[in-house]
């Protein structure tokens, strides 16, 4: 989950590399660098330049070691193999070459033990220097740096992206890709108003967005050779190949904050218009998915959700969707557990993997594993053309945009739609198996459309309260721990909300199903934890209530999310906030959103940093 940034053309290549770097920042910011190609009488040296901490770091330490090479590659980086110090920082240097990497080499401790007998000394405790000394090594018998690269990838094993300059390639950058993203950016003088060729490589597009819109997507496998004249590849076979060039729709100012302090907060508020895109994208007038033949699970068989973290909170609602439009079984794992546990998989079970990023190691994993145990696979996706895209045999694309905020907010909030609108079709391909009546069915169809094309409206109408949603966060910013219940679809509601508190606070929060609570938790309740409880109209109310009390009665502060109109509940929390009445099963997607508030404005009152949050990354692209 690092990030990566390359260029090679005629301008300077670190006010580029660091601008990249920027973007990327999101990935990972334990520290940064760059190596950058200079000339000095013909004869290339290399200027590296690397900094602990954030991209600021590296900035100053630029400043006082400038450089106009027009040649370079850069980092930032989210520490695996060793602490996240200037040591460990990328690039990795040997005998003339510097490689930055994304992923991890899983024999790398056998490749160093080789590489030591070989007389290599080692700067740092990184599996990623091996692969430096690695291509110094091919390059004794290999005269071309792409070779190289092919005979040292050829003895790893693992994830990478890999960016490769060398002082005796001093026109070319080397690139290889595998399970890990790359992509190669085209000279494109309308974007960057440059008229000089000149060629890119980023792990994500928005660090070159800026730059140019014509992208080339790297396989797994694939080697390539970048020069100002373009892209050479070859593949995991070593031919030559030719891959798709794409154009970048995205408006980079989507990109930018917009004037909100923070891109968590611009991404709360975007809700409304990425989940009308996401509706836009999938229903004509009443018909879902018209042109869309996914995979149905046969009478027997069972869908089963992949997914980590937010997306697995979404993924949980998908299940009870699933299950009570549909009636078809649905299944939940948490997509780092599931290879490891030998998963029964039977002929007619459709597998979905829910991502973001699409590029979720864990995910990928789990999504390859299905389809290898026979599983049809189907993905709902927010990154287009990622890799887990790519990987399945069908994608729902939730048309958020650009997620940046490290705490996921409109990501998780359009795959609740995306799960709601495959549910609602696979129901209507499934009722007639059940002996469901097709009238009931059309109707309940109807009425889910309904509230769904009025999300936008009502989210909106949430988003209105947020004054207030700030000030109760004002009162509960100095507790140590909380607590947030829900039952039914309420439940995967409330892990949510405790993942974004802690993830973006700092302050220990817990989901429960608020049915648990007395099967243990319980014995938590005194006045120092609050308890947010998820108290919504709906199938349950009475039982959540009743838990409520239970709270109050042990001495515990309650902040409720409440349908508007409930008065009773008024009488028995501290706090309330109401959102307005909808269909119970499309309520976790409104419910969310002053939950993520709640975290947005604890965390920005406690004064962290809010969009890159301590030992976090955005994309998690190791196991
Ligand atoms: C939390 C968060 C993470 C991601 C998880 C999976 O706010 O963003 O828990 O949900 O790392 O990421 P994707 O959805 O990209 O597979």
């Amino acid at each position: 989950m690092c990030g990566i940034i390359g260029y090679l053309g005629t301008r300077t290549a670190a006010p580029l590399l660091l601008e990249g770097l920027a973007k990327l920042e999101y990935r990972g910011y334990d520290s940064a660098g760059v190596a950058i190609l200079e000339r000095h009488d013909e004869a290339p040296t290399t200027h590296r330049v690397r900094a602990a901490g954030k991209i600021a770091h590296l900035v100053t330490a630029l400043e006082a070691s400038p450089t106009n090479g027009t040649h370079g590659i850069g980092h930032t980086r989210w520490a695996t193999h060793g602490g996240p110090t200037q040591d460990n920082a990328h690039p990795h240097f040997s005998e003339g070459v510097s490689v930055v990497h994304n992923g991890i080499i899983e024999n790398h401790a056998a490749l160093r033990a080789r590489l030591l007998e070989d007389g290599f000394e080692f700067k740092s405790e990184t599996d990623t220097e091996v692969i430096a000394h690695l291509i110094a090594q091919a390059l004794k018998s290999h005269s071309r740096l792409h070779e190289a690269v092919q005979a040292s990838v050829a003895q790893m094993q693992g994830a990478w992206a890999l960016c490769v300059i060398s002082e005796r390639h001093p026109e070319e950058i080397v690139v290889a890709r595998h399970a890990s993203p790359l992509l190669i950016g085209l000279h494109d003088a309308e974007t960057s108003g440059h008229a000089t060729p000149e060629v890119f490589v980023a792990s994500d597009v928005s660090a070159i967005l800026n730059h140019t819109r014509s992208v080339l997507d790297l396989n797994d496998g694939d080697v390539a050779t970048l020069t100002i004249k373009g892209a050479k590849i070859t593949d995991v076979d070593l031919r030559q190949v030719t891959r798709r060039t794409r154009r970048i729709t995205w408006n980079a100012v989507a990109a930018e904050k917009q004037g909100y302090k923070h891109f968590m907060l611009k991404e709360i508020h975007e809700q409304p218009k990425a989940i009308r895109d996401t509706i836009l994208g999938h229903v004509d007038g009443d018909n879902i998915f018209s042109k869309r033949n996914f995979p149905l699970p046969s009478p027997h068989g069972r869908v089963i959700l992949l997914a980590c973290g937010t997306s697995w909170h979404a993924a949980l609602c998908g299940k009870i969707l699933i299950e009570q439009l549909a009636r078809v079984p649905a299944e939940v794992d948490l997509a780092s557990e599931f290879r490891y546990r030998q998963p029964v998989i039977r002929e007619g079970d459709i597998a979905i993997a829910v991502s973001q990023s699409g590029e979720t190691a864990d995910t990928l994993a789990a999504i390859r594993e299905a389809g290898r145990l026979g599983a049809k696979t189907l993905s709902i996706c927010n990154v287009v053309d990622s890799s887990i895209a790519r990987m399945t045999g069908d994608v729902i694309y939730t048309h958020a945009g650009p997620e940046i905020s490290v705490a996921s907010t409109k990501a998780f909030t359009t795959q609740l739609v995306a799960l709601s609108l495959f549910s609602v079709w696979l129901a209507g391909r499934t009722s007639s198996d059940n002996g469901e009546d097709e009238g009931a069915r059309d109707e309940r169809e109807r009425a889910l459309l309904t509230t769904i094309r009025n999300l936008p409206s009502t989210i909106e109408s949430v988003l209105e309260h947020r004054e207030r949603i700030q000030r109760i966060a004002r009162r509960y910013a100095q507790y140590r721990d909380m607590l947030y219940l829900g039952r039914g679809l309420g439940y995967p509601v409330a892990l949510e909300g405790a993942l974004k508190l802690k993830e973006i606070s700092y302050m220990h929060a817990e989901g429960y199903a608020s049915g648990e609570m007395k099967h243990g938790p319980i014995a938590l309740i005194d006045e120092t934890m609050p308890v947010v409880v998820i108290a919504t109209e709906g199938p349950g109310y009475e039982k959540v209530i009743s838990n409520l009390e239970e709270v109050r009665s042990r001495g515990g502060r309650v902040i409720a999310v409440a349908t508007m109109g409930d008065t009773q509940i008024e009488q028995l929390a501290e706090d309330v906030i109401f959102v307005p009445p909808a269909h119970p099963m499309l309520q976790p997607i409104i419910a969310s959103v002053p939950l993520q508030l709640l975290a947005y404005y604890i965390a920005d009152q406690r004064g962290t940093d809010v969009d890159q949050p301590r030992n976090l990354a955005k994309s998690v692209t190791v196991e």
